[in-house]
Parts: structure tokens; sequence; C-alpha cells
């Protein structure tokens, strides 16, 4: 496509100085008029030609130049440039070892566990606006989701199920992790990185479980903070709790569910937990984590195989 601003068409005459008309009679007048729509029709006619030149090949455009700033061709200065300048594309590497992309060796689970994540926040968002976490009408905007609100069946659906399979990718991320012994030297600290996501991400499907206000999510919750009352020093019923003044009225259960009972103040908190602090909590986690997956060294795997076309012959001196 030509290099053009637009601005550099003819100009076109309007007749005579300050608009008038140029010697006033009908002739000089028509002529004119007659300019003015040939110069329009030029103009119209380099348009189509630029958009068609546009379509063919944006990427010889100002506007696709001022966004991607490097050279489109295939060389891998350009390619690795090109990934490095770009927002989105700098979170991967530009080089990476082939060997250890390869679904067989890292099945891929940690990239899903994190598409579930962004699939869950995005259909939780859709369902806070049609959930209020109170006891009055928790049950009751679950019922209305499930019956007459637009494919609030499926978004329901696909925040349950998803949860449900983010905890087995996690565990299946964590288990290969385990298997190929990538939990080694240099990378221990993101293996208690991942403790943490693992924790948080049961916490996230714990929470979430109380929201719905059903029979099944309240006696999970009630067997579970239960659970709380035993822990060591800061539970009623924990070792040494007692002594250090424990009771059911100040223990670390009473804190969870800010009450002695599960109910509309444990309901509350469970859903500050679930949808505010624990997501923001394991974003930023999540960000250490694939930020120090960059900085050991990459993903860990086998030996970089070399092809035969790779090999280059020895220099001779
Ligand atoms: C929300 C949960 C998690 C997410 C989204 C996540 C995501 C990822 C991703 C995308 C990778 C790059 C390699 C791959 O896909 O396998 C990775 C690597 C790694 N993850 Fe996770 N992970 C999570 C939980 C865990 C857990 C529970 C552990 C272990 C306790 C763990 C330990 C590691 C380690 C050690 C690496 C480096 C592995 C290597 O270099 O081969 N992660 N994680």
């Amino acid at each position: 496509m030509p290099e053009s601003n637009g601005h550099d068409a003819k100009p076109v005459s309007t007749g005579g100085t300050n608009g008038t008309p140029g010697n006033g009679n009908g002739n000089g007048h028509g002529s004119k008029v007659a300019t003015v729509v040939a110069g329009a029709k030029q103009v119209q006619a380099r348009a189509v030609e630029e958009i068609k030149e546009t379509i063919k090949a944006p990427e010889k455009t100002d506007v696709w130049k001022s966004i991607l700033r490097v050279k489109h061709d295939e060389t891998p200065r350009s390619r690795a440039l090109g990934v490095l300048s770009n927002v989105f594309l700098h979170l991967h590497p530009a080089k990476i070892n082939r060997d250890a992309v390869a679904y067989k060796y890292t099945w891929g689970m940690g990239g899903m566990t994190f598409y579930v994540y962004i699939t869950l926040v995005f259909t939780g968002t859709l369902l806070m606006f049609y959930y209020h976490p109170s006891k009055v009408v928790a049950f009751r905007d679950i019922l209305y989701l499930e019956s007459d609100v637009p494919f609030g069946k499926l978004l329901r659906n696909m925040h349950r199920w998803g949860a449900h399979l983010m905890v087995i990718m996690v565990e299946l991320h964590m288990f290969r992790v385990f298997l190929t012994g990538s939990y080694k030297k240099p990378r221990e600290f993101n293996w208690v990185v991942g403790v943490l996501l693992l924790v948080l991400t049961l916490l996230l499907s714990f929470t979430g479980y109380l929201l719905p206000d059903d029979q099944l999510g309240f006696w999970a919750v009630t067997v579970g903070t239960n659970m709380a009352r035993a822990t060591p020093l800061l539970g009623h019923a924990g070792p040494f709790g007692p002594q250090l003044g424990m009771t059911a009225f100040n223990d670390v259960r009473f804190g969870l569910l800010g009450g002695s009972i599960v109910d509309s103040n444990a309901l509350l908190r469970a859903y500050i937990w679930h949808c505010v602090a624990i997501p923001i909590i394991a974003s930023l986690f999540m960000i250490v984590h694939f930020w120090r997956v960059r900085k050991d060294g990459g993903i860990s795997g086998p030996a970089p195989v070399v092809l035969e076309s790779e090999i280059k012959e020895p220099r001779k001196v």
C-alpha cells in the first residue's frame, strides 16, 4: 500500500476567494461543481483502493505497525522480539525446550488448572449478579437461577463442575510434578508455593459449598468447622486449647463462623472468603508460581533432543 497520510490529495478549487462564486455567471458555477464532483470521485476511488490494500495486507498499515512494533519476517530474532515486546505474549518464554512442553511429560495439567480457574472466576462473577449472601434469600436465589434465569442452570453447573475439575487437575498436576522429580533443587520453593495453591483451591471449594445454603452445604460446613474445635492451642477441644482459655465462643471455630453455630454470619463470611479474599490471595500466589517456573529455568524436562538437521559442522581452524 502506498504510504499516505490522507492529506496529499489535490486541493479542490472552491471558486473565488472567501467561498464566493468565481465570476458569477452560470457557466463558471457549473464547471466548479463539476471540478468538486471530480475531486470527490478521485478521493472516493483512492479510499476504495486503500481499503482493498488494507484488507490484502493489514500488516503494512501504519495502525498495525504502531501496535506491533517489530518486523514480521520469519527470522528467529524478529519472532523472539515479537514475543518479548507484547504484554500478553511475554508471559510465555520466547524459547523453550521442546521436550519439556510435550503433553506426555507435563500432562498440561498446570496450564489446564489455570484455565479452569479463569473459567471459574468468570462464571463466579456472573453468578454474583443473581446471588445474595443472606439466609433469607440465598437458597431462593439458587432456585431462581436454576429455573428462571436464562442459561442459569448452565452457568451454575459450569461453576460447580469446574470447581470439581480444578481440584482433580491440581492433584494430577502435583502428582506429575512428583513423578518427574520436579520438586527437587532448584524448584523446592515453587513446590511450597504449589502446596499453598492446593490448600487455597480446597478452601475455595469448601467455602463455595456453603453458599447455596442447602442441606448438603450446611452439614458439610458444620462437620468441617467442628474439626476446627480440635485445633491445637486455638480450638476449645484441642490440645492445650482449654489451658489457653479457649471456649466455644472465642476459639478458631468461632472466628471462622462468626458465631458458635453455622448461621447467617457464617454464610456472609463464607461469601467474602469465597468471592473476594481467597481469589485475590490465590491469584497472587499463581503469579509467583508462574514467575518462579521461569526463574527456575523453565519447566524441568528431559535433556533437550538435538535433531540431526540441527547438528552444526565443527569449525575448521
Ligand atoms: C492453582 C493451582 C496450580 C496452578 C494453576 C499451577 C500451574 C502451574 C503451571 C502452569 C506450571 C508449568 C508446568 C506445567 O504445566 O506442569 C506449573 C509448574 C509447577 N508446579 Fe504448579 N500449579 C498449581 C498447583 C501446584 C501444586 C499443588 C504443586 C505442588 C505441590 C505445584 C508445583 C509445581 C512445580 C514444582 C512446578 C515446576 C515443575 C517443572 O518445572 O517441571 N503446583 N504449575
